[in-house]
């Protein structure tokens, strides 16, 4: 959201939120399929940037491919949980807005669930100038795959907390004129196996859940609570298959 509209301080304040649930964050955030990550940088080895790396789940798999890994992100919280799991990653407080590396020092550069919260001219140029010659821009996102019938019940009680959120495909057009690339984009996806209770927990992580109060925070997850509980496909389950949609964009500037 550019900075002169009249919700860009609530904006801010939603993006700047990550830091209050890091550690929950780590734990229950699904991770990145390999293929949509080779489809991003594909397998050479490269230098990485992991712009808007959070707790490094995008990072994670970005090592087990051989990538070296520089993560930015301004949640110092969330980069701290990063640095427990990857100590040898350089991990740096930044924006995309502002990126505290030198010109010319990444081979490639890619955000996780993450380009929504960037303001894409400033965010493009802070990127040109930090990629080598040729380097590719990779945007990714897992969106819960809402046709399995009980996650789609899921995303309907969460629907008027969570609009306008997550994959965008305006986010992609905007990226893609701010950096003049040409765009490919590729589908995979992820399932993660969770009990109930983290299910609940990995809502909680969420930007908009987080900007809530104790007492909304409370009942919205109480509300999560009582589905999981009744709905046919989840009550009495120990564990359950939550299931995402990963849709990776390659944008390759010229
Ligand atoms: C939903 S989390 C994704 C974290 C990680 N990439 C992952 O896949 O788990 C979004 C991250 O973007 C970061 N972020 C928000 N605004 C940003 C900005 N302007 N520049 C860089 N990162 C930003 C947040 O601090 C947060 O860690």
């Amino acid at each position: 959201m550019p900075s002169g509209e009249p919700d860009a301080d609530a904006w801010r304040q939603r993006r700047t939120s990550f830091g209050s649930v890091a550690a929950g964050y780590a734990a229950h955030r699904p991770d990145y399929p390999p293929d949509a990550v080779a489809f991003l940088v594909g397998e050479r080895s490269l230098r990485v940037l992991d712009l808007g790396a959070g707790t490094g789940l995008l990072t994670g798999v970005l090592l087990a491919a051989g990538h070296e890994v520089v993560a930015v992100d301004p949640a110092e919280p969330m980069l701290a949980e990063l640095r427990v799991r990857y100590p040898e990653v350089t991990a740096q407080v930044g924006d995309a807005e502002a990126l505290p590396l030198p010109d010319g020092s990444v081979d490639a550069a890619v955000a996780g669930q993450a380009a929504h919260w960037f303001d894409p001219e400033p965010a493009a140029r802070q990127l040109r100038r930090v990629l080598r010659p040729g380097g590719v821009v990779g945007l990714v996102w897992n969106t819960r795959d809402e046709e399995v019938p009980w996650v789609g019940a899921l995303g309907r009680a969460l629907a008027d907390e969570a609009r306008g959120h997550e994959a965008d495909r305006g986010v992609v057009e905007a990226f893609t004129r701010a950096l003049d690339a040409r765009v490919e984009h590729f589908r995979s996806g992820v399932v993660q196996r969770l009990s109930p209770q983290q299910v609940v927990a990995g809502i909680a992580t969420r930007s908009y859940v987080a900007m809530m109060d104790d007492a909304r925070r409370k009942e919205f997850l109480g509300e999560v609570r009582a589905l999981l509980a009744t709905h046919p496909d989840t009550r009495n389950r120990d564990l359950v298959d939550l299931p995402y949609r990963t849709d990776a964009y390659r944008l390759t500037t010229a």
